[in-house]
């Protein structure tokens, strides 16, 4: 079977198409026959060598998390999935490997495909719907009437945050970049700001909670924008933002949560729910297996706004 994998840390030209035998799998197990991979962030941050510290320096590695296919092999242990059946899930952040004809995973990181969505569309679902819908319910716990901010509200996180947050009753202000003015308001958002033309920072509102996703929102610059008891989350773990934010919340009623992605079934098959409802997954760009270093350098460098998909067939 074909897989990516790569041999050193780098940019995408370390990325390699590499003939790698079907693995095998184990009594608790499912063998997926991949159709769709999307492509998030991650991926690169931890090609690059940015993430050492979480995911360690051995090589090779695999890269791609979320994957959609369909079910070729069923270890004798395995109780809710059958031949044939199609899903969606993710691997191991750390670990990685979803740019792979076949992936083995265990019943816990997986989620029958709702029949309303594309396999590219389902692709696109787990860790950017996961990571909205842990932010919304756990995080910031968004509820009726909350005045909440989404800055970098039209990648792949923020256009499910905008949606998640609508569904729990939040009034939802969405701080785009100009090509993302029209696709958050068709998402929901009540105030659109374009970033090149205001200042979040300088704004006189204030809100139950800001969420940053584009990594350029400080704590600190975010601070004036929290009303008392309000909570503020970005997307950054490091073991000092970690140990920084722990002691901050003891002391203050202002609070700073960082995410840290937890995948489970249950969130997939919320998300399955939602998206069968009618939950928007616009697929921005599509590419071939062939063509995976071009798909990397395009969404890495901000050229795909929302997500980008790579397809196996
Ligand atoms: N910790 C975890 O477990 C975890 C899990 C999932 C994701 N993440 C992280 O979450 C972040 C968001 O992920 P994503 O998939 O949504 O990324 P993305 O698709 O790249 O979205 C980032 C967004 O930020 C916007 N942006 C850029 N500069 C901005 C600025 N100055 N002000 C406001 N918005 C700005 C971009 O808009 P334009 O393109 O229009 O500029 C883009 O829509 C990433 O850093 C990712 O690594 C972390």
């Amino acid at each position: 079977m074909r897989k990516v994998l790569y041999n050193r840390f780098g940019d995408e030209q370390v990325l390699e198409v590499q003939e790698q035998p079907t693995p095998t799998i184990a009594k608790n197990q499912l063998l997926i026959q991949v159709k769709a991979t999307s492509i998030n962030p991650l991926d690169w941050k931890i090609y690059r060598g940015e993430m050492k510290l979480l995911s360690g320096s051995k090589l090779p590695k695999g890269v791609g998390i979320d994957f959609a296919g369909v079910v070729a092999q069923v270890g004798p242990g395995v109780t809710r999935f059958r031949l044939g059946d199609s899903v969606f899930g993710l691997l191991d952040v750390f670990k990685g490997g979803a740019l792979a004809d076949y992936v083995v995973v265990t019943e816990a990181v997986i989620a029958p495909k709702p029949a309303a969505i594309s396999f590219d569309q389902a692709a696109s679902l787990p860790v950017a719907g996961l990571a909205a819908l842990q932010i919304v319910d756990q995080l910031a716990v968004i509820g009726r009437g909350h005045e909440v901010l989404i800055n970098g509200a039209t990648g792949g996180v923020g256009m499910f945050a905008i949606q998640l947050a609508k569904k729990r009753g939040a009034r939802v202000t969405a701080v785009v970049g100009p090509a993302g003015v029209q696709r958050a308001t068709q998402l929901g958002a009540d105030v659109v700001i374009d970033y090149t033309k205001q200042d979040v920072r300088q704004l006189t509102q204030q809100f139950d909670a800001v969420i940053d996703l584009s990594d350029k929102l400080t704590f600190k610059a975010a601070k004036k924008l929290l009303k008392p008891g309000a909570t503020f989350v970005n997307t950054l773990p490091s073991p000092q933002s970690l140990v920084l934010s722990f002691f901050h919340n003891l002391f203050s009623s202002r609070k700073r949560k960082i995410l840290i992605l937890k995948p489970t079934a249950a969130g997939l098959n919320t998300l399955a729910s939602f998206a069968q409802d009618g939950l928007q997954i616009p697929v921005e760009q599509v590419y071939d297996l062939a063509n995976v270093r071009q798909a990397y350098q395009e969404t890495s460098q901000g050229k795909v706004k929302g997500k980008a998909v790579v397809v196996l067939g």
